[in-house]
């Protein structure tokens, strides 16, 4: 992590009038925390075909439940043109998600795109994607081709009755192993794979999903449930913290921690001790990692929030469409990263009431 953007301001001549202006589109950010901006999450659905109970349950998420209309998401142009703005300010890795962002239409278009802004980053500029795997054989080769640079893939149990129940839309743990080795066929290997664990719910699941991905390139990942958003009912007694699920896996395999492969990677990095693979650990309830959250989030309509439990977001699109020059939505892109404060995972036990924070779907996980 220690590639900088190059400053548009040369800093051999004299200052000149037009410097401050420069200066507000380009460079690094870093937050009233000190945090710097590094990635970009950007939701390009909030529907899904999924409905997860802890993210999507089917009693909010009805037939009566008012996604966004097709005018209102931002459109392929729209986000290039803001993913450009915001890689000038030093973001170095996009990740793409919803909903299941598979679903919107010629998605691999969006990707082709997004991946051309390594040209303007003169570095390297991977863009990633988070799906639930379904539509995986359809648009694996597809998304290959177009420059994806990595896929993850959810998965939260291997027992087809608990999987049913959880994702409450008859898909099976088939079809996403299908979608498993649609990617891997397609090049994009390792893959990894997020399970949320939620107590009474998946928890006999965790050794089963261990023992079936050792061995694997792929890099299984437990999530603790997190209280994302107000349609969840969210309760700690539910969420297994990370202690609990390596004791788990110590009793059937040898492991141990190893490096980070970044600064403020969100997984912690396992490895078997037989060199049977990797796997992590997302501690965002028990061991929040606030403290180096470089992510911001664009939702599906255009709003930059700078955290995953936020109640309110920027709106872009707004400007966007009102004819803003790439000067003024660069400002306030700066605004809103360096007024930001958030640290919600880490102020969760203040118990104080938040006020409405938005749903995971929509802002992109
Ligand atoms: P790579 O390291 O490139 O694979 O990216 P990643 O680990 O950030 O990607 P991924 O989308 O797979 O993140 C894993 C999961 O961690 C997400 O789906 C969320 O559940 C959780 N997560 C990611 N970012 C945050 C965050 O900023 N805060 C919290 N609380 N959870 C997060
Ligand atoms: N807690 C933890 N992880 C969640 N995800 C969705 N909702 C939650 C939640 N409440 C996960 C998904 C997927 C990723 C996008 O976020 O399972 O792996
Ligand atoms: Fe869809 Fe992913 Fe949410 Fe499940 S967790 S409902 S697959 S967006
Ligand atoms: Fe970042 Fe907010 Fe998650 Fe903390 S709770 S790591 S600030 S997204």
């Amino acid at each position: 992590m220690n590639r900088r953007v190059v400053p548009i301001i040369d800093q051999r001549l004299p200052p000149g009038p037009g410097d401050e202006l420069l200066r507000a589109a380009s460079g690094e950010l870093f937050d009233t925390r000190g945090r710097v901006l590094r990635d970009l999450r950007i939701s390009v659905t909030d529907r899904c075909n999924f409905r997860c109970q802890y993210c999507m349950p089917r009693a909010v998420f009805d037939s009566n439940y008012k996604f966004l209309p097709h005018a209102e998401l931002l459109n392929f142009d729209e986000i290039t043109r803001l993913a450009r703005l915001f890689v000038e300010h030093g973001t170095e890795k996009i990740r793409l998600t919803g909903g299941e962002p598979l679903l919107r239409k010629n998605i691999e278009v969006l990707v082709g795109d997004l991946a051309a802004l390594k040209t303007t980053a003169g570095r390297n500029l991977p863009v990633t994607l988070t799906t639930n795997g379904s539509l995986l054989k359809k648009k694996a080769a597809a998304l290959k081709a177009a420059g994806l640079a990595r896929i993850t893939v959810s998965l939260d149990a291997l027992d087809e009755a608990i999987f049913k129940r959880m994702n409450d839309a008859d898909y099976s743990v088939a079809d996403v192993l299908a979608g498993l080795k649609a990617a891997t066929e397609a090049g994009f290997s390792p893959i990894k794979v997020n399970m949320v664990v939620q107590r009474g719910v998946n928890d006999s699941q965790i050794e089963p999903m261990a023992r079936f991905f050792r061995g694997t390139p792929h890099v299984l990942r437990f999530i603790e449930y997190m209280d994302v958003g107000e349609s969840n009912h969210w309760q700690l007694g539910q969420v297994v913290p990370t202690r609990e699920v390596i004791s788990r896996i110590q009793a059937i395999a040898q492991i141990a921690p190893c490096h980070a492969n970044y600064s403020g990677e969100v997984a912690k990095r396992w490895r078997y001790l037989d060199s049977k693979g990797e796997i992590g650990f997302i501690t965002s309830v028990t061991q929040p990692f606030c403290g180096d959250c470089t992510r911001a989030r664009l939702s599906t309509d255009g709003k930059l929030y700078t955290c995953l439990f936020a109640s309110q977001g920027r709106d872009l699109r707004a400007q966007l469409r009102s004819g803003a020059s790439d000067l003024a939505l660069s400002s306030a892109i700066r605004g809103v990263w360096e007024a930001r404060t958030d640290r919600y995972s880490e102020a969760r036990s203040d118990a104080r009431p938040s006020p409405q924070k938005v749903e995971m779907s929509y802002i992109g996980g």
